[in-house]
């Protein structure tokens, strides 16, 4: 993968290991990027902007409100410019400002601003990386998006040992060439992926109806985790109480029957995702009248079996998505069940969801899952927002769908 006319901003940020931003850039450089920098003030305590602009061959912006610079370029247009925004070193106290969303020098006003992936490779004493406050603030910053590499273990230049030290100029280099090879695979084969989520409704009557209490939350995160990594998504959810923005193709169903149509009528797709907490059972019929209590009898209950659109999926032999995902939502046993399951269904990984505690899983922003693939690999994520957990997910279904590919390295 070349990575040719890529255009990055690289901000400087104020560590010490700001030196190697230099190294980085003249790679970059050699490599035919063309790179745009920002300097923030305590960079520019470490390295100088004519250090910069010698390798650069090009302004090192530095100030807000400079009205040459603004002028030449402004900070949103700068801020929506680059292919990849880059932060090195991002520091501790960089982080605490993106966590708050502080916008107060160009640094930060560019990010703020930005609409672009952003890299931060975080740099700092091994007490400060671990302290609870960065530690909270990386959460926070993975859920909004931020993409991290390293910290690395090592000696840093305070004489400790530990975890902190910067990831270096070579190991950003090989990331960026695997990053910017999976977003032109991703657009190449125009990949495409559908999403259940939510709960369905099967109704009685009009105004009666079994559901269950699935708010479709990790199944909407699932979503925009994959736009964002450049793939055609479209969400086909039961009614929920989300506001979803218009970044994404959405499909409205009620009853599984309606979630069933619209899945067939979505494929083919390179990816499915079944989320949604679909009813197993629905009424045979349903009253055209609100049945009255003095007209009640047992008949008006009588349930058949919904279709498993899960099912459906995996063993479609005209239109079978390359990687299938099933959700498992158990209270007890919950990975022996999960297992069980990956194997009637025939899917390539299960989410296992232990819906036991109020805490995480259904209803909450919160989710603890086993990812589980049909071989019986196992991948544990502990308990965090569901927008982390589905950044981890998609990133695992893209590697099964993309990894086999020769020309990846
Ligand atoms: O068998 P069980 O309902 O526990 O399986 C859960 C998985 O199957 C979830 O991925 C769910 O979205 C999917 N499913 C489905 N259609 C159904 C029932 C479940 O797609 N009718």
């Amino acid at each position: 993968m070349t990575l040719k006319n890529k255009k990055i901003l690289i901000i400087v940020g104020g560590g010490i290991a700001a030196y190697k931003a230099l190294d980085l850039i003249r790679l970059l450089k050699k490599n035919n990027v063309i790179i745009k920098t920002i300097l923030t003030k305590s960079g520019r305590e470490f390295v100088t902007p004519l250090s910069i602009t010698t390798l650069t061959k090009s302004k090192t912006f530095e100030d807000m409100f400079d009205k040459n610079s603004e002028a030449e370029i402004d900070h949103i247009s700068l801020s929506r410019w680059a292919d990849l925004i880059i932060v090195l070193p991002t520091t501790a106290n960089f982080m605490t400002k993106l966590s708050l969303g502080k916008a107060e020098d160009l640094a930060t006003t560019v990010l703020l601003a930005s609409n672009k992936d952003i890299l931060l490779v975080p740099a700092m004493n091994v007490r400060m990386w671990l302290h609870k406050a960065t530690q909270k603030n990386l959460n926070i910053l993975q859920d909004y998006g931020y993409h991290f590499i390293g910290p690395e273990k090592g000696e840093m230049a305070c004489g400790e040992y530990g975890e902190g030290k910067m990831s270096s100029p070579r190991q950003i280099f090989v990331y960026l060439k695997n990053y910017f090879h999976q977003k032109n695979l991703v657009k190449n084969k125009n990949l495409k992926a559908l999403i259940t989520t939510g709960p369905t409704r099967e109704y009685l009557d009009p105004v009666r109806y079994i559901s269950n209490e699935s708010s479709g939350k990790q199944g909407y995160e699932l979503a925009l985790a994959l736009k964002r990594l450049g793939v055609k998504t479209k969400l086909i959810t039961g009614p929920t109480n989300l506001t979803h923005g218009n970044d994404l193709k959405i499909k409205k169903i009620i009853s599984a029957k309606e979630m069933m149509d619209e899945v067939k009528k979505s494929l083919p797709v390179d990816i499915a995702i079944c989320a949604a907490a679909v009813s197993d059972f629905k009424p045979i019929r349903k009253s055209k009248t609100k049945i009255k209590r003095k007209n009640f009898n047992e008949k008006n209950i009588t349930l058949e079996k919904n279709p498993d659109i899960l099912d459906y999926l995996s063993k479609n032999n005209k239109a079978r998505p390359g990687v299938v995902v099933g959700f498992s939502a158990e209270t007890e046993n919950v990975i022996h069940n999960s297992i069980t399951k990956i194997k009637e269904k025939h899917c390539d990984l299960i989410i296992a969801n232990d819906v036991s505690r109020k805490s995480f899983g259904f209803n909450s922003d919160y989710n603890k899952v086993s990812i589980i693939d049909k071989n019986g690999k196992i991948k544990f994520i502990p308990k965090n927002k569901k927008s982390y957990i589905a950044n981890i997910i998609a990133k695992i279904i893209l590697d099964k769908l993309l990894v086999n590919d020769k020309n990846f390295n």
